[in-house]
């Protein structure tokens, strides 16, 4: 819908809001605002105060100073629930569904929408899901549980059940950050129809692209302030303007991977199966050596590798390091044998949140770097300064806990974690998802290096651009299979789609 920025006043101002975490400004001083059906993006980098400045929106956090004015009227500070009667409400990057439950239980169920049907009404509230997805163009069954549809579809569950409560104002903050591209353009396309109800979208993510293409307006922030705000009703904004600000210079956002000399096979997997029934995966990765794991999502890749490194039981198949066949039965042996497994899921999986970012960082490496089995990793900070530094970790210092970084940060410690371990196979999986442009490119840099020490390297990806500039080979994984190696010329898009979509080879 068009924006009369004119004609109407916003229907949120933010004016002047500071926040302050023990002396430390996350934000500065930030002025905001948001009129009716805009969507106004929010950019910067990992720890700019994006999701701080939600949280003072939604409540959660009191603000230092500043003041928050819906329509005219003025608040100091809000709570949770005043903001959710101001008409706000967020979807939540983190899965908030309850998995044995249906898709309309989970929008209605225990939720303040479901005041609206009295007491319980459940085929009221069926016949009202259905309506909205219909609405929406969202093709779902209301009777399905959670835990049978895909991350996709679970997101477009926690889209429905945010709006059920009909707000005025939406906060999405990295809604595609899961997706592949076609489902992220799903998402796209269902937040522009939200618009059209008169609902304002704060839309926050790192993929510039989408940015660009969906926004009326974008805010960049830069440590706590904002850098500037740019009207984007003629799609003309460049990404390269956004990045400028968010990072205060050029940056460079193609990253192709060095030319290493590809060696032997240090990696072979062979006939591994995860159950009974499921396919036989088998293939190589040689020294220096980056494969690209293509697909999509809900295609197995993530399953292949958590077998792979034993985090899951699986039914049978070799494995052989440089030609010698090894037993892995858990995660520890699989260290044990020189991998390094970063997983999908970060926070979950990656990190001790009440945990330093020296002592996660050093968790796993330490170990092999000093010798003797009392370590005390508090004398050795230097040891970790350097890949904090090098990855832009923004952080107060080595001794915070990673629970206060920002999304974005965490990953990194996760990331400087394994890249410290020093270890001889390194698993990624979707490894910059939620990382802004400037430690994307870093973070390929080390990718590059560990393949010209001699390292080799599996990459799960479905940020195309990604795995077409730095994988030397890509596996296409469709249920559960490798379903075609692509090389050279083959890494491109339309053919890693083609192949993922399972459109046979010779048309
Ligand atoms: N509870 C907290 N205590 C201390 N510091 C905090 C707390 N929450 C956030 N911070 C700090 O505030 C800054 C802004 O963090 P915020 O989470 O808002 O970043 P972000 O822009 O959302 O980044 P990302 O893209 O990584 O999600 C960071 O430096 C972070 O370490
Ligand atoms: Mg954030």
């Amino acid at each position: 819908m068009n924006v009369d920025y004119a004609g109407q006043k916003p229907i949120l101002e933010m004016k002047d809001i500071k926040k302050e975490f023990s002396g430390v400004y996350a934000l500065s001083g930030i002025t905001f605002d948001l009129y009716k059906g805009e969507i106004h993006c929010l950019c910067g980098e990992n720890g700019a105060g994006k999701s701080t400045l939600m949280k003072v929106l939604s409540g959660a956090y009191r603000p230092s100073g500043g003041k928050i004015c819906f329509e005219g009227k003025e608040y100091d500070t809000l709570t949770p629930a005043l903001s959710k009667e101001l008409g706000v409400n967020i979807v939540y990057q983190e899965n908030d569904l309850v998995p044995s439950m249906s898709v309309t239980e989970n929008i209605y169920v225990g939720n303040e929408a479901s005041k609206k049907f009295g007491f319980i009404d459940y085929k009221k509230m069926r016949g009202e899901t259905m309506a909205q997805m219909k609405d929406l163009g969202i093709e779902l069954n209301p009777d399905t549980k959670i835990e049978d549809l895909s991350v996709a579809d679970q997101q477009f569950v926690k889209i429905l059940k945010a709006l059920s409560v009909e707000p005025r104002i939406l906060i999405m903050d990295e809604p595609t950050s899961m997706f592949n591209v076609e489902d992220a353009a799903k998402v796209l396309k269902l937040t522009r129809k939200i618009t059209e109800r008169g609902i304002a979208i704060i839309y926050i993510s790192h993929f510039l692209n989408e940015v660009v293409q969906i926004a009326d307006r974008v805010t960049i922030i830069r440590d706590g302030a904002v850098v500037n705000t740019y009207r984007n009703e003629h799609r003309d904004i460049s990404i390269s303007t956004i990045t400028k600000d968010m990072v205060g210079r050029p940056v460079d956002t193609f990253y192709k991977k060095e030319k290493c000399r590809i060696g032997e096979v240090v990696l072979e997997v062979k006939d591994l199966q995860l159950t009974k029934d499921s396919p036989k995966v088998s293939f190589q990765v040689r020294q220096g050596e980056i494969l690209g794991f293509s697909g999509m999502v809900g295609a197995g890749r993530t399953e292949i590798v958590r077998a792979l490194t034993g985090a899951d039981p699986k039914y049978g198949g070799h494995i052989y390091i440089r030609g010698r066949e090894v037993q892995i039965k858990n995660p520890s042996d699989s260290i044990a044998q020189g991998f390094a497994h970063i997983t999908e899921d970060r926070q979950k999986l990656g990190l001790m949140l009440g945990g330093s970012v020296l002592e996660n960082t050093t968790i796993i490496g330490l170990r092999s770097k000093i010798k003797g089995w009392f370590v005390n990793i508090k004398k050795h900070p230097p040891l970790v300064e350097g890949i904090i530094r090098d990855l832009h970790v923004k952080t107060p210092s080595i001794w915070t806990e990673a629970i206060y970084l920002s999304g974005g940060n965490q990953q990194k410690v996760v990331l400087a974690k394994w890249l410290y371990a020093d270890q001889e196979i390194y698993i990624f999986d979707e490894p910059t998802r939620g990382i802004d442009v400037n430690a994307k490119a870093e973070f390929y840099k080390q990718m590059s290096a560990l393949t010209a020490q001699g390292k080799c390297i599996i990459m799960i990806s479905s940020d195309m651009p990604e795995l077409i500039s730095m994988s030397d080979r890509v596996l296409v994984i469709r249920d559960g299979a490798v379903d075609g190696e692509l090389s050279g010329e083959q890494i491109n898009e339309h053919e890693i789609i083609k192949r993922a979509l399972g459109v046979k080879k010779h048309e």
